[in-house]
This record gives structure tokens, sequence and C-alpha cells, in this order.
């Protein structure tokens, strides 16, 4: 499976026909409800290839727990949602564990010691989009070692930021005059990011990019130079999915992907807690849809998932 190169799938992508809310939700939902679906792999994300979110290499939330990254599809049942579900964490349950062997060398399954963990609770974070990702609920994961195409119930859970506050980090060409943000390291993903503006004393929403990063020009303060310019310390209101919002400052305006702790430190809540709300058994067996020809429904898929 192939996934999204930073950037390079923009053409792939219509117009987005969901309203702000209804994305929220879908991206909601991706919490509520358990999720019967595949598990590919693709390369390994590099500094030239940091993936549609930029987020790699991954803030504490992508590694602590984390097995790999994951790409999530920009086509067919597509889940990732233009970048909203950027920084999510997603534990999936392998159970299928028959299945590699007996579709070797097709494109089901694989060989068997390319299989993901069986029958334990695996986290994945999510980092990029997958635009050949065409199996229903299907997650592109991040390891270049490994083939094959795999059985996968999943549902996504709180990250684990642990003691590392939310960060920041600029897009290339970030400047006085445009800057690109991405706030990081929440154990849910960001909603929206604000921007204050000293000089009028307002608020301004900063637009959302495809790229995981929001966007703000300094000409849109009607100001006129120098007075628009956006001068560190910035002072902005991150808003995660959950719609807690919290306020803080970045410093100064970063090379393009260098790590800055927000200052004052924030921390947000997450949505899950320490225990996920959905398990698979949530997931009818006869709803269940695997990747490929299959006698999973009669395999005892559900008694594992809660533990
Ligand atoms: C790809 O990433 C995995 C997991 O981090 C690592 O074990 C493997 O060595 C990497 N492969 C290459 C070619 O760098
Ligand atoms: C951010 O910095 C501004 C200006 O220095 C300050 O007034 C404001 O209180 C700071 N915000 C927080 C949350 O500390």
């Amino acid at each position: 499976m192939t996934s999204a190169a930073s950037g390079c799938i923009l053409l792939l992508l219509g117009p987005v026909l969901l309203s702000a809310e209804a994305v929220d939700d879908a991206v909601l939902d991706l919490y509520r409800t358990p999720r019967e679906g595949s598990l590919s792999y693709y390369w390994n994300l590099s500094e030239s290839q940091r993936g549609t979110c930029f987020q790699w290499p991954e803030p504490a939330a992508g590694k602590n727990g984390v097995w790999t990254s994951v790409a999530l599809p920009v086509v067919s049942s597509q889940t990732f949602y233009d970048g909203r579900t950027c920084g999510m964490c997603i534990e999936f349950l392998h159970t299928d564990v028959g299945r590699g062997p007996r579709y070797l060398g097709s494109k089901h399954g694989g060989p068997e010691e390319h299989q993901p963990p069986a029958n334990e609770r695996t986290r994945l974070f999510v980092n990029n989009a997958c635009g050949d990702c065409e199996y229903e609920n299907q997650m592109d994961v991040s390891l270049n070692s490994r083939k094959g195409l795999w059985q996968a119930t999943w549902v996504a859970v709180d990250c684990e930021p642990d003691t590392t506050p939310v960060q920041f980090i600029f897009g290339r060409g970030s400047s006085e005059h445009f800057i690109g943000l991405q706030a990081r390291n929440l154990p849910i993903p960001v909603k929206g990011i604000e921007y204050y503006h000293p000089i009028n004393d307002k608020w301004y929403t900063m637009s959302q990019g495809f790229t995981g990063m929001f966007k703000f020009q300094a000409t849109e303060t009607g100001l006129g130079w120098p007075d628009e310019l956006l001068k560190p310390p910035l002072r902005v209101r991150v808003t995660s999915l959950k719609g807690q919002a919290l306020e803080t400052n970045v410093s100064r305006i970063g090379e393009a992907f260098e790590v800055i702790d927000s200052d004052p430190p924030i921390f947000f809540e997450g949505i899950t807690g320490d225990a996920p709300t959905g398990s698979c058994t949530a997931v009818e067996e006869a709803s269940r849809t695997p990747c490929g020809p299959s006698d999973v429904a009669s395999l005892s898929t559900t008694h594992h998932c809660a533990g």
C-alpha cells in the first residue's frame, strides 16, 4: 500500500461536503464506535517525507505506548477527515490470526511473521493520509519491513502525552507576515487555533490547512504595515476536538518543524481516559466486513476485545 507523501494528494480531493459540525461528529464517532477493518503496511516516514500531518518525528503522545504510526484513508470509506484526525491515537485488535498463512501469496494476509501483534490491544498514532486504501476501514501502518493485509478491529483512544506540554511547530516559510502553525502533543486531535493580535485587541480564527497546520496572514488584520506584523510572543488559544480551549503563548517563530513548548505550558483532557469506551464486542459479527474472503465471523473474535 502506498500512502501520501506530504502534500501530494491534494489533487485527489474533491470539495469538502460536510459541515464543520458534521466533521467533528464524524471524528468523535471514531472514539464511540469500534470499526471492523483491515491493516496494511507502507514505508517509514523520514525527514523528506514527514506525512500529511507533519507529525514526524512523533511527539511524546505519538510514542508513549505506541507501536508505530498510521495513515488513514482519503478515499473510499475515508476516515482521515481532511487532517482532523492528525494526532489521534487508535487501538486495534488483530484476532483473525489464521488468515496470514492461508492467504500467503495473494493480496490478502501475508507471511506469518508480518502479522500485527495478535489478540492484544496495540496502539497507533495518526500522522498521514492514505491515497489508495480502498478497503473498508483500512489502516496503513508505517513499517517498511512488513507486508500483507490483515484483519483489525479498531477504535480511537486517548494518547498519553504524559508530562510533556502542548508543543508547536511552524510550517515552511513562516514569518511575521504569514504563519502556518501546528499545536501537537495533546491526548486528542486539535480542532482549532485562534490568534490574538494585540494592536487591534482582536482574536482571529486561523484557517485550517489540509496539512495539519493552521494558517494566518498579517494582512487579514486590515491594520496595514507595520502594525499588522505577527510579532512573537504569539498569543494563541488552542481548542481540542472535545471543545476544551486553553490559552498560551508561542515564544518565537521557529524554523520549519522546530518544536517549541507552549509557554506557559498547557495540558489537555482526553476523551476516553485509561479505558477505551468501546470494545469490538460492539461490532455485530454479522456486520463485520473483513478485508478479504475469510471465515472471520466463525472465529471467536469477541472475547479478547475487552482485555
Ligand atoms: C522502519 O521503522 C522501524 C520501526 O521504527 C524500524 O525498526 C526499521 O528499522 C525502519 N526501517 C528502515 C529501513 O529504516
Ligand atoms: C501571553 O503573553 C501575553 C503578552 O506577553 C500576556 O499578556 C499573556 O498573559 C500571556 N498568556 C498567558 C496565558 O500567560
